[in-house]
């Protein structure tokens, strides 16, 4: 019974500790708007990452989404992370997303509550983020996901992100070098990490230094067993053709493009 009471005094802590570090570093929400975005249950898998050390400390908040806010954070290594915390309390969690869910063989039997589907939602992303990391494609480091929250490696440097594609502004010469590697990184995510982003475009690839490329947000990227694969690869490439074109890059045709990814014409797409 004590032991009891201990455990819950202790999570009590836990919460009011971890709120308080978190409204001291994110002075764009007060309190209210707080108890809003983070419940109960979120600041204490927040406190279980800062107990095992995943997380050292917060040091502010890189986005601010209707559905994520990511913040900069070290862990004890003095590595610097990204922390995507899924808000639990979003209604617009779209039920469309089971398309992803329910066909992805990695999860197992989908259902139940929104709250554990944006755990799974969570989970999946962590498990993208993974496949693709192992395979050598330019995405952030996977280092853990509890429940909501998800912890990756920082793309950028001294608590400053890197630019995304579309806020750069280069020479025709150069985008033409970001786009043989954005190809190479699709080319490489499917041959060799068997995925698919799915939602690629100039907002999702962020630039880093000798024009390196890193894709991010690969919570929808769906398996190339998918049944509708080639029609979100298609997708994506047509994204990314357009951008490349807009900046003057004499770019593939898609078809051509679809062919150097996955070695085969695509059939004939709906579009
Ligand atoms: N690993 C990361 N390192 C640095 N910044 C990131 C990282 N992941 C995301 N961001 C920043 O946060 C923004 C939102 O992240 P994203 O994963 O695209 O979520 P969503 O588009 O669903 O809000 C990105 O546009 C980027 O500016
Ligand atoms: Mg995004």
């Amino acid at each position: 019974m004590e032991e009891r009471w201990a455990r819950r005094l202790e999570r009590q802590e836990a919460i009011v500790e971890v709120r308080n570090r978190f409204l001291e570093k994110d002075r764009s929400l007060d309190r209210a708007a707080f108890e809003e975005v983070f419940d109960a249950r979120t600041l204490l898998t927040i406190y279980r990452l800062m107990k095992r050390g995943v997380i050292d400390d917060f040091y502010g908040v890189i986005s601010a989404g209707k559905e994520s806010r990511i913040y900069h954070a070290k862990n004890r290594a003095g590595e610097e992370l990204a922390v995507k915390i899924y808000l639990v309390n979003n209604r617009e969690f779209r039920k469309g997303r089971l398309e992803y869910l329910v066909s992805d063989v990695r999860l197992g039997r989908v259902g139940g509550s929104i709250r554990k589907l944006i755990y799974l939602w969570a989970k999946r992303e962590f498990l993208n983020l993974k496949q693709a990391y192992e395979a050598g494609v330019p995405v952030p480091k996977p280092h853990a996901v509890i429940d909501n929250v998800l912890v990756m490696g920082f793309i950028g440097e001294n608590g400053q992100r890197y630019p995304l594609l579309r806020e750069t502004a280069l020479s025709v010469d150069e985008y033409a070098d970001i786009y043989r590697k954005v190809l190479e990184g699709i080319a490489t995510q499917y041959r060799r990490a068997e995925l698919i982003h799915g939602d690629l475009s100039e907002y999702n690839i962020m630039c880093g230094p000798s024009l390196s490329v890193y894709f991010i947000d690969l919570s929808q990227a769906v398996l190339i067993h998918h049944p509708r694969a080639d029609f979100y690869l298609m997708r994506d490439i047509r994204n990314v053709n357009r951008f490349f074109a807009s900046k003057g890059v004499e770019v593939l045709e898609d078809e051509e493009f679809f062919e150097e990814v996955t070695g085969r014409r695509p059939y004939e797409l709906a579009v």
